[in-house]
């Protein structure tokens, strides 16, 4: 239940496919590409699920998915079971695996084989000995994409059935690759390094290595994890990525938005009540935080906490206890804790409204999301270029963007950040009535400005009022409504709430 569908119809379609029924195997990868189409987050689930599944399938000790590196001419490894390292880069023709890309054919060695292609710096750098071993090519129109290798089968010899299964598998593998964001990535003309271990989230700025490297280096551990940064910057992105990269992966991912709910329903939300704990509580229910266990709790937006919903939350980081509604025997929770804001939890805490306990408690691993006008020119491009091609293929069109809309995107300062930029491509994809996107196309804001907010004639006035006074027309332009106002602005609910109250 708590495991994603796309992951769980892997493990079905590897089945199939190690069963040599192909005709079953094509139901299953048709239900897959379905279900991640809108879900780059769980491609990389799907893809460990497969390797892990052909592993455990064809009786092998370890498995790699390599993909190609054009721009480098490097193999990287995207999904390993290799704890020693985070990640193997391999040049084209070293190695087996090396070998493989550079020939586009399989190899398979047994134990005692003696092989000069093998690379002894592999198992230098692993500490693993490697006995027996297959690899084959990912081939797309006699391009070789990637490769898939298998180490040490119990027997110490992989079969040629092994050798025709884990071919099949990789023709699948070719396909999820295709149906979802990196194929544009895979193409041999992409001049740029592929930025693995978080493919879908796209950025390889300074500021966002920094932010991988954070990531890589907290997520293994335990420990509380703060994400923090403007709205749209990818804080929840960030967050579900500690999770996928940590131990717990396995585990149930569990999200409580703290801002969706009021005072009083928050603390049942996320502890659950006893049977009789208040009026119309007939039977005893189960919170968030139990169904995390064993997994992790995303809490979002958790500077709209109350006081005493906080200071619960404190007992349970440090008790690893909880509390039902009602209940008068704590309980205990396994759960890693990730949570995000945008707010200035500094200034809360100096304000009295933040616990100061609770403060340091989270902010164990601080991560800061940066803003996508701090992130410079090519990760925009590369966003860019990641939605243009997701929106085209989401809502079945062919557009190119012109010279002068690219640099009408690079001149926008993007207040909603990426999420800003999200929408302002989708609108633009399916807007667009010609093949090229122009400036027009494209939903941003300078010359929409109306008469009531025009900044650029009358005096100058403090920015924050400006920007009051323009969220208040875009909500007057959607008859109050929030929800759709904020989506238009690129801004979450919260954002646009308080923007309106102008602090
Ligand atoms: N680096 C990125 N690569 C690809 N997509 C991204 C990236 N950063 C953000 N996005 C997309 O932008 C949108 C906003 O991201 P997300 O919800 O993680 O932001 P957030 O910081 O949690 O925003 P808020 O504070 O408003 O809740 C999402 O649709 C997300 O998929
Ligand atoms: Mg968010």
């Amino acid at each position: 239940m708590t495991e994603p569908a796309p992951s769980q119809y892997a493990a079905a379609l590897i089945d199939q496919l190690v069963a040599g029924r192909e005709g079953m195997a094509k139901d299953w990868l048709a239900k897959l590409l379905g279900n991640l189409a809108d879900r780059q987050v769980d491609l990389d689930v799907v893809l460990r699920r497969i390797v892990d599944e052909t592993t455990r399938r064809l009786d092998a000790d370890r498995g790699t998915l390599y993909l190609v590196d054009h721009a480098t001419r490097e193999l990287v490894s995207r999904v390993a079971h290799l704890p020693e390292i985070a990640e193997i880069r391999l040049r084209i023709g070293e190695g087996v695996a090396g070998w493989v890309a550079d020939e586009a054919q399989a190899v398979r060695i047994a134990r005692d084989e003696q092989d000069a292609r093998h690379s002894v710096r592999f198992d230098a750098m692993t500490g693993y000995r490697t006995d027996s071993m297959l690899a084959v090519p990912l081939l797309r129109d006699g391009v070789v994409l990637g490769v898939l290798q298998l180490l040490n089968q119990r027997t110490g010899r992989f079969s040629e059935a092994d050798e025709a299964a884990l071919a099949r598998i990789g023709e699948q593998v070719v396909r999820i690759l295709d149906g979802t964001s990196l194929r544009s990535q895979l193409q041999p003309d992409n001049p740029r390094p592929l930025a693995f271990r978080f493919n879908h989230i796209v950025g390889e700025s300074a500021s966002m290595q920094a932010v991988y490297a954070r990531v890589a280096r907290a997520a293994p551990k335990d420990v509380t994890v703060l994400v923090r940064g403007e709205t749209g910057t990818g804080k929840e992105l960030i967050a579900r990525a500690v999770h996928h990269n940590s131990a717990r992966r396995d585990g149930p991912l569990v999200k409580v938005d703290c801002a969706a709910l009021p005072e009083s329903l928050i603390e049942n939300e996320l502890f659950g009540h006893e049977k009789g704990a208040f009026t119309g509580a007939d039977r005893r229910t189960e919170g968030k935080v139990h169904a995390a266990d064993g997994g992790t709790l995303f809490l979002d937006e958790i500077g709209e906490l109350t006081l005493p919903v906080q200071g619960k939350l404190l007992r349970l980081l440090q008790d690893k206890r909880f509390l039902r509604v009602g209940g008068t025997v704590p309980e205990p929770a396994d759960v890693r804790f990730v949570c995000a804001t945008h707010v200035d939890l500094e200034r809360r805490v100096a304000e009295g409204t933040f616990r100061r306990d609770l403060y340091y408690r989270l902010r164990v691993v601080e991560i800061v999301m940066p803003p996508l006008r701090a992130r410079g020119h090519g990760d925009l491009d590369r966003l860019v270029d990641h939605f243009l091609f997701e929106f085209c293929r989401r809502h079945k069109r062919d557009v190119t963007l012109s010279t002068g809309a690219r640099n009408a995107l690079h001149s926008w300062p993007w207040p909603g950040n990426v999420r800003e930029l999200e929408h302002c491509l989708e609108s633009a994809v399916v807007l667009c009535p010609a093949s090229v996107i122009e400036v027009g196309h494209l939903p941003l804001g300078d010359d929409t400005l109306p008469e009531s907010v025009d900044v650029f004639t009358s005096d100058l006035r403090p920015l924050e009022a400006v920007e009051r006074d323009y969220v208040r027309w875009a909500l007057e332009l959607h008859d109050g409504n929030r929800s759709a106002t904020a989506a238009a602005l690129g801004i979450g609910r919260n954002t646009l709430l308080r923007k309106l109250k102008g602090d």
